[in-house]
């Protein structure tokens, strides 16, 4: 099965089930908004989740919705990560509840795609503080046929949805899992952790919205917010390893000559699909926002063009081919954009050149000059000039050993300075990037930081400004988990052990085998912070005080500066 065909498949369904279909809103979010992209199905759909009707005079909705996700630009390559994909979703606003929502899923999957039901396994929410254990699906499943060993009940971590951003609806869920190995048989029970279990299916049960103080209120209105990812979906309908075998990244790739590296070839593909689909909602390359975003993957993809001689409209011009007659596109003006930037870069570009041509080291090229290394040792392949590419990653992590020392100041093996109104600040330091993160997803990575006895200061990875409401949001979480008043635990573990767990560390930092973390979770155990770091700190956020932000500015390209204070 195509894409196209599960396009229509699943919009057909819902139909016929009293669904109204509506089109895919644009890329961009349109009012306020604390993300750059439409992430989600739902995002678009948030005025009606919360109870404002339906222009389309419905309560059922089913639609295809284009989505964007930069969270995971760097891992764009590998098998499950794309910038750009599309997601099918339905909805009740307000009317149908759990039952029917996973009996269509269900008949929508063994009977209209024809999935054996042998292959499927779910999980669904294990309850907590603010919502029970969800045993009302569990019994659903189990009802249609799901073995108990297939219904894995998990924390939220998992199986909760939403919000988007700070506040708003959001959910316990439940999620369908497929088997996608032909070589092992399907397990009895299930294991999240096994790799051949692909999440194809989630449905969230929206009866919670969560405010700006960090509750969980019961919403007026219960609705059903689900997303299925097309990608994913046709590739195991087809009994494909990857997205980048379907019908919608196949024809991409095959432009690219086969000696080239296949991440390089994903790369290719993934970024001239998403360039395409943001110049078409109407972004142009910029040094800011959504602009920089699209910068990014266009240069990166005229660098791997490159890198084997070819053209960058042709990858644009096949994307624009596969979408014909689902999206429009007014491709002159989508390779008008393309061109201009790729003009702009060749400008940038040619003074990098000419350092190249006198023989400048590839290090100075690369900092000074932003001329990208691959660049470097393809120009030199063609001018038979070798470059002592290990010279060059010696030089690289040297360098930013060293921004990092300078950055991180004493952060590094921990704070010099034990005065108690640093260590304060130290304290809400780990508070403060904890919150970017709840607020604006785990992308964002510290970039460097100073503390002394007045207040502390954050460089962090984000590319637009921070508006005065979500600097209000953000003084707000942190100034909730104060008044929390919770522990601040220091565990030495194995270094192999904290970045399991995932613990915030520093980029270019090299850690010993054994290293300290820095836990501060909530009362039911689930972190709010962990963070490799020396200390010293408080031993509860209650000794904080009051947090306040005094300034949020810019402090490089692409990292934003936030100075803060405890009252
Ligand atoms: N909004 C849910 C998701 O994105 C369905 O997974």
């Amino acid at each position: 099965m195509n894409s196209s065909e599960l396009r229509s498949k699943y919009l057909n369904f819902f139909k016929k089930n009293g669904h109204a279909i509506i089109p895919s809103a644009s890329l961009i979010p349109q009012g306020d908004s604390t993300t750059l992209f439409n992430t989600a199905g739902m995002q678009p759909l948030v005025p009606y989740l919360l109870g404002k009707p339906h222009p389309a005079g419905a309560k059922r909705l089913v639609d295809v919705q284009k989505c964007v996700r930069t969270g995971d630009i760097d891992e764009v390559g590998d098998d499950t990560h794309l910038t750009f994909f599309e997601m099918l979703g339905n909805w009740s606003l307000g009317d149908y509840w759990k039952k029917e929502s996973i009996i269509w899923s269900f008949e929508f999957l063994t009977k209209e795609l024809n999935i054996p039901m042998e292959r499927l396994a779910v999980s669904c929410f294990k309850g907590d503080e603010n919502a029970p254990k969800d045993e009302e699906s569990s019994e659903i499943w189990k009802s249609l046929g799901i073995a108990e060993d297939r219904i894995a009940f998990l924390p939220k971590e998992d199986n909760w949805w939403g919000p988007v951003g700070a506040t708003g609806p959001c959910g316990p869920d439940t999620e369908i899992f497929y088997w996608k190995s032909n070589t092992i048989p399907v397990p009895k029970s299930f294991d999240g952790s096994d790799k051949n279990w692909v999440e194809i299916w989630n449905n969230v049960f929206m009866q919670y919205v969560k405010d700006s103080n960090g509750n969980y209120v019961v919403a007026e209105q219960k609705n059903v917010d689900t997303g299925m990812g097309l990608e994913r979906t046709v590739a195991i309908l087809n009994g494909f390893e990857n997205v980048y075998e379907t019908d919608l990244f196949e024809p991409i790739l095959k432009l690219v000559p086969d000696y080239v590296d296949e991440k390089k070839k994903r790369i290719i593909a993934d970024h001239a699909k998403a360039s395409v689909f943001l110049i078409a909602d109407g972004i142009v390359p910029s040094n800011k926002d959504q602009g920089y975003i699209l910068r990014r993957l266009l240069r990166r993809m005229i660098v791997h063009m490159r890198s084997f001689g070819n053209d960058v409209f042709t990858p644009i011009m096949k994307v624009m081919e596969i979408y014909k007659g689902v999206y429009d596109f007014d491709e002159q003006y989508i390779l008008s954009i393309v061109k201009q930037e790729d003009d702009k870069f060749e400008k940038t570009l040619a003074a990098g050149l000419e350092e190249f041509n006198k023989g400048t080291d590839p290090f100075i090229l690369f900092t000074t000059y932003g001329f990208p290394i691959e660049l470097t040792l393809e120009l030199a392949k063609e001018k038979n000039i070798k470059i002592d590419l290990d010279d060059f990653n010696r030089k690289l992590s040297e360098h930013q050993k060293l921004s990092q020392t300078a950055s991180a100041g004493m952060f590094k093996g921990g704070l010099a300075d034990h005065d108690p109104k640093t260590v304060k600040l130290h304290t809400a330091h780990h508070l403060l990037l904890a919150a970017l993160q709840e607020l604006f997803g785990k992308q964002v990575k510290q970039r460097g930081s100073n503390i002394n006895q007045e207040r502390l200061r954050i460089d962090f990875s984000f590319d637009r400004k921070i508006t005065p409401e979500e600097i209000n949001t953000l003084e707000n979480i942190v100034n909730g988990k104060i008044k929390e008043g919770l522990a601040v635990v220091k565990r030495e573990m194995p270094l192999e052990e904290a970045q399991k767990i995932g613990a915030e560390m520093e980029f270019g930092v090299k850690y010993s085998d054994t290293v300290s973390v820095y836990f501060i979770e909530d009362k039911d155990g689930n972190p709010v912070s962990r963070e490799f770091c020396g200390g010293p700190h408080v031993t509860n956020t209650s000794e904080l005080g009051h947090f306040k932000i005094t300034k949020e500015e810019a402090s490089s390209q692409g990292v934003r500066r936030i100075k803060a204070i405890l009252t």
